[in-house]
């Protein structure tokens, strides 16, 4: 198995491997660095999107950064084409980092001040994702109390600073304002996500429900959707895992970012997650596996001859508890879909499975399956907690956020 991170990167920045930068360009000489250090960026594995401001174009060309970044480059807030394509709110959500480089005098008043007259400046305002920003002007506009007063609210706002450097000015003086070179640019970048929760993790997710064939037009299912394990396999990408995701058949879109595996039976599951689970270091199983299958798959379709008929089944293998029992098995999360005596039986699931967590939930009635929403009970080994009814999506990161606090304390012991 091919994760992205094996591909061709091995040193210390495997961790923009995949990863979504933003890059704001803003009016400064040093604008003409932000072409290098897009180049730099893809080398990595990054992808790289460039937002400038009107000043910055005045610098370097947006043909220049689109073609280095292998993207369009956006330049103004409302430009309906760019909309259409890429909104500005969409762009926001779109980067795991926005990093301003070079970021001016005026951008830095501008983002202290919170205002949102321009793309770039509306982006920062509208996204969650961490802000970077490298400053570059001449040394008595750093220097002036105005732009540390700036620089000093930002700081506190958790924006992190990158420099700037001390040196020769293009403008002839000596000081401090120069841009941080390229290089060390993207190692500070690289960096910010190696602080990530489960930076350096790799994650197996299964998901979805499988299908058991009769024949071949009919076969034995559940209504799982899938949603809730594709929300945990996102959860995991998003909080900086190598994410593997072993899919049944659903209506769901591949999630981005993320190696899906496609499987239609339970057998195919096993032997996908037996393939490359030994790689792993958490595996989480959100499948709703199967647990009978026909002891004969007819070859053609079955003819409705009698008045009745009986399907003689047989168990499927139980991949969660054949993954716990390995010698070195990874830190081992399932599911239990309960219509009674949830507890119980989740307690019940968690000893007999040699499990590290179980999340469990109560299915029927119009919850649980088919849903958005869900809520779950998750248990572990002397500890328990209650995540109320939510998305999926939210659960999902809550989940994940006990699951990574759980890991990290039992790899201490
Ligand atoms: O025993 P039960 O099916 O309720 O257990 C549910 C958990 O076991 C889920 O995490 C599910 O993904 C997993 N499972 C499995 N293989 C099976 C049946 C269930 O991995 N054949």
């Amino acid at each position: 198995m091919i994760l992205p991170c094996d591909i061709r990167y091995t040193d210390s920045m495997q961790s923009l491997v995949n990863k979504r930068i933003l890059l704001g360009i803003t009016g400064g000489v040093a604008a003409y660095k932000s072409a290098e250090l897009t180049r730099r960026l893809r080398d990595q594995g990054a992808t790289v999107r460039v937002v400038m401001t009107p000043a910055a174009t005045e610098f370097i060309t947006p043909l220049t950064l689109q073609a280095l970044s292998g993207n369009p480059v956006h330049t103004e807030l409302l430009d309906h084409n760019a909309e259409a394509a890429m909104g500005h709110i969409e762009l926001a959500r779109w980067a795991d980092r926005v990093v301003v480089a070079p970021a001016s005098a005026n951008f830095i008043a501008r983002l202290g001040n919170g205002l949102a007259d321009d793309l770039l400046s509306t982006l920062c305002l509208a996204t969650n994702a961490p802000l970077l920003i490298a400053p570059a002007m001449n040394r008595q506009m750093w220097l002036n109390p105005a732009t540390q007063e700036n620089i000093s609210r930002l700081q506190a706002r958790k924006t992190t600073l990158l420099g700037p450097a001390a040196g020769d000015q293009a403008c002839g003086e000596t000081g401090p304002g120069r841009l941080l070179e390229p290089d060390e640019i993207v190692q500070a970048i690289a960096a910010s996500f190696k602080t990530d929760q489960l930076a350096g993790t790799r994650v197996m997710v299964t998901a979805g429900p499988t299908r058991e064939f009769i024949d071949p037009v009919r076969y034995l299912s559940n209504r799982s959707s899938g949603r809730m394990g594709y929300a945990v396999a996102r959860a995991a990408m998003e909080s900086g895992a190598d994410v593997m995701l072993v899919s049944g058949p659903v209506a769901l879109e591949p999630p981005d970012r993320i190696q899906v595996v496609e499987v239609v039976s339970a057998r195919q599951m096993r032997e996908a997650v037996l393939a490359d689970v030994s790689l792993f270091d958490i595996f989480i199983s959100a499948a709703a596996v199967a647990d009978y299958r026909c002891v004969e798959t007819a070859g053609q379709k079955i003819k409705k001859e009698d008045a009745g008929m009986a399907l003689q089944l047989k168990k499927t293998p139980d991949i969660l508890f054949e993954v716990s029992s390995l010698s070195s098995p990874p830190f081992t999360v399932g599911f239990a879909a309960e219509t009674e005596s949830l507890a119980a039986n989740a307690k019940q699931k968690l000893m007999n499975k040699k499990l590290d967590m179980i999340a469990a939930n109560q299915v029927g009635d119009g919850v649980g399956f088919d849903s958005e929403f869900n809520a779950l009970d998750v248990y572990w080994p002397g500890g328990s907690q209650f995540l109320e009814t939510a998305p999926k999506e939210k659960l999902a990161r809550q989940l994940m956020e006990l699951i990574v606090k759980r890991y990290r304390e039992k790899e201490e012991v």
